[in-house]
């Protein structure tokens, strides 16, 4: 099938604040020249975002990437994941047409489509709720026939289970994911002679459809309205902590901004404020969030070249795209908080602090031009030295805390090895 921008597009696109906060977010996970490649999440989310994928939000990604319009275009148009025209309000249903779904009924689950929704492919339905399309294979053969429906699998379906759930769906129930026919996952149909529990005992979904089902989110609208969002990955390392605290602190300082969500009592940022003494406060959106037009003056920022070679982003462009990522960086770490530094390397010399993962050169040289020389320096960094030294790592911002510097430090400071230094030794992998 022909994979065309739709020929009625909205006038514009941008992402909600906490959208664009995870967005950020996401791009951070990239080495330096590398954020090309968050495009994928990106574009995800702004389908998720407005349901299908829109010029104008195909040009904002490829503005906020640093990326010609044309490749950001080409990667919307290759994945059948990415919609390029309307869908359905609650649901575009893809069925798997594929060698093993078809031979296992397929065709019936399209018969009910084109029954229930409309009678063409991506055509909606009379209630604008629904609309369909054949995909190719989706890698869940074994449970077949199935379908994706918004970013979950349905599978071992058949022509009753899939009208039951298409009505489920209109009355506005979440289903749950996975196999329909009571399986646990792809094991055999006449049962498993290993892993019983799995099955007979109190685990009744596999993994990840229960995380689905937890999250109950599956046909619904990522609007940036909800809790998780302005969490993002970071959260989960050890460099969550200062980013959420960040965000909190700069929260509570604001006190004209519309709260998004309170930040978990499980969280590290709800712990490390819990230490301190202090209430967390309810994470609040950045006023100082680029909009279309910063993102515009941005572009550049991350020029990807194409093949090998990456330039270097503009170090002021840089400073201002991770200043505004996860917090305002002039009220949350001040030069209070810069850790002690070293006029030059003690008797010995500096530390090889490339054994650090996430430190190459460039970044070894910065840090001694910093004072850092020794994994001793980098181990007793508290929470706020390590926000600051992220916040003027020029053009790697946030890298200390994602990598758990601080942590690797330690182990080396200590005598041990990590994984990553024994691998990084063996390989020299820093040879030129
Ligand atoms: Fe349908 Fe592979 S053939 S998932």
């Amino acid at each position: 099938m022909l994979r065309r921008l739709h020929s009625e597009q909205p006038e514009s696109f941008e992402f909600t604040p906490a959208n664009l906060a995870w967005a950020q977010n996401q791009v951070t996970k990239y080495p330096e020249g590398r954020q090309a490649s968050a495009i994928i999440p990106l574009l995800w989310r702004a389908q998720e975002q407005e349901s299908w994928l829109t010029r104008p939000a195909i040009e904002y990604v490829a503005d906020m990437l640093g990326m010609a319009y044309i490749r950001a275009l080409e990667v919307a148009s290759f994945y059948f994941m990415f919609q390029l025209q309307p869908v359905g309000s609650v649901a575009h249903i893809q069925i798997c047409g594929t060698l093993s779904c078809m031979i296992c009924g397929a065709e019936d689950l399209m018969a009910v489509c084109k029954e229930k929704i409309a009678e063409k492919p991506h055509a909606l339905s009379a209630d604008g709720k629904f609309s369909w399309e054949e995909v190719e294979c989706l890698g869940a053969c074994t449970n077949a026939p199935m379908a994706q429906i918004g970013k979950d699998y349905y599978e071992d379906l058949t022509a009753e289970k899939l009208g039951q759930l298409l009505e489920d769906m209109a009355a506005g129930k979440v289903p749950s994911v996975g196999p329909q026919n009571g399986r646990f996952a792809a094991e055999p149909e006449s049962g498993i002679t290993s892993l019983t529990e799995f099955v007979n005992g109190s685990i009744k979904l596999n993994a990840s459809a229960q995380l689905a089902d937890d999250i109950g989110d599956t046909i619904k609208r990522i609007d940036g309205t909800e809790v998780a969002l302005v969490q993002g990955w970071e959260d989960q390392s050890n460099g969550g902590a200062a980013s959420a605290v960040a965000l909190a602190s700069q929260a509570a300082n604001d006190d004209t901004a519309t709260p998004i969500a309170a930040a978990p009592k499980d969280t590290p940022a709800a712990d490390t404020a819990a230490d301190s003494g202090e209430t967390a406060p309810a994470l609040k959106p950045s006023k100082e969030l680029p909009g279309q037009a910063d993102l515009a003056e941005r572009k550049g920022e991350w020029r990807y070249e194409g093949g090998d070679k990456a330039e270097a982003a503009p170090e002021t462009d840089a400073k201002a795209a991770v200043t505004t990522n996860v917090s305002g960086d002039a009220e949350t770490v001040s030069e209070d908080d810069k850790p002690a530094t070293l006029e030059a390397a003690r008797d010995g010399g500096a530390d090889d602090l490339k054994l650090i993962k996430g430190v190459g050169p460039k970044l070894e040289k910065l840090l001694n031009s910093m004072g850092f020389y020794h994994f001793d320096q980098v181990a007793a960094w508290t929470g706020q030295e390590l926000a600051w030294v992220d916040q003027n790592l020029e053009g790697f911002k946030g890298r200390a805390t994602r990598d758990n510097w601080v942590g690797q430090a330690k182990t080396l400071a200590s005598g041990e090895e990590t994984e990553f230094a024994t691998r990084a030794k063996k390989d020299d992998i820093y040879k030129d």
